[in-house]
């Protein structure tokens, strides 16, 4: 079983100052040894102040979003090389909120896994169901079906270049979880996806993140199984005190 990620997905929240402050207090807390990866998801004006703070300590940073394109007129985009100069790790692509309201689609979410890799990003790609197709039955082949289109393209050389995380929508922000047996029926067939698509070897290492309402209490049963390597974590991500809960609840 693969090293845990704990991702921490900020969204629209902590700007430069406060995440200079925040991340000093965290490295300030960090318990030893670090049960996990630990990786903060900021706003991209935030980045340059992370990169300032965790420069020399092992958490990493990258971003929630990235542009498709390298350079040239796409007013308000950022690229994967602009991220990479300031030393990100990560680049979260597709998220149901950037496909909920800003419209980008499995296309989309493709062409910005090649653009983060070609940078030396990692991509964490985002794929999950609404409650609708879950109540129709329909989640795991919605789930693959994402999956399959955004990385049509995309070729893996490296198994630790690819970080998928499964959120299904109807536990993002809602307090629903998702149990450990669904995270896990999900990781089994996205691990089972990627065996067909890039052969055993690479799938068995990619590591596959559960998102959706985790927090201290349940990060530990649901990243406890075979098939979730981590997690990507929003509203818990936001208070320190949780943040080395969860921490200490990976340890
Ligand atoms: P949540 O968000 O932890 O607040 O449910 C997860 C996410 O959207 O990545």
């Amino acid at each position: 079983m693969a090293r845990p990620l704990l991702a921490l997905n900020w969204k629209l929240n902590k700007g430069p100052a406060e995440a200079a402050r925040w991340a000093q207090h965290l490295v300030g807390r960090l318990p030893e040894p670090l049960p996990a990866d630990v990786a903060v998801l900021a706003p991209f004006v935030s980045l340059q102040a992370l990169a300032d703070a965790l420069n020399l300590s092992p958490v990493t940073w990258g971003s929630q979003d990235v542009s498709e394109h390298e350079k040239g007129a796409y007013t308000g985009e950022v690229s994967a090389a602009m991220l990479a100069e300031i030393c990100c790790k990560y680049a979260v692509i597709g998220h149901s909120e950037r496909r909920q309201y800003h419209g980008e689609s499995d296309e989309t979410a493709g062409r910005k896994v090649k653009a983060a890799q070609r940078a030396g990003l990692i991509p964490i790609l985002c794929v999950g169901e609404a409650l609708d197709i879950r109540e129709d039955g329909r989640a795991e082949s919605h789930t693959l079906g994402q999956l399959d289109v955004a990385l049509r393209e995309v070729e893996v050389s490296d198994p630790k270049d690819l970080v998928i995380a499964y959120e299904p929508i109807w536990a993002i922000g809602t307090g629903r979880t998702a149990t450990p047996d669904d995270a896990e029926t999900m990781g089994v067939a996205m691990r089972g996806f990627l065996n067909g698509r890039y052969g055993a070897e690479t799938a068995a290492k990619v590591r596959l993140l559960y998102g959706g309402s985790v927090k201290p209490d349940n990060i530990a049963a649901l990243c406890g199984r075979q098939d979730v390597d981590g997690a990507l974590v929003g509203g818990a991500s936001l208070e320190l005190d949780s943040v080395v809960a969860m921490l200490d609840a990976l340890a």
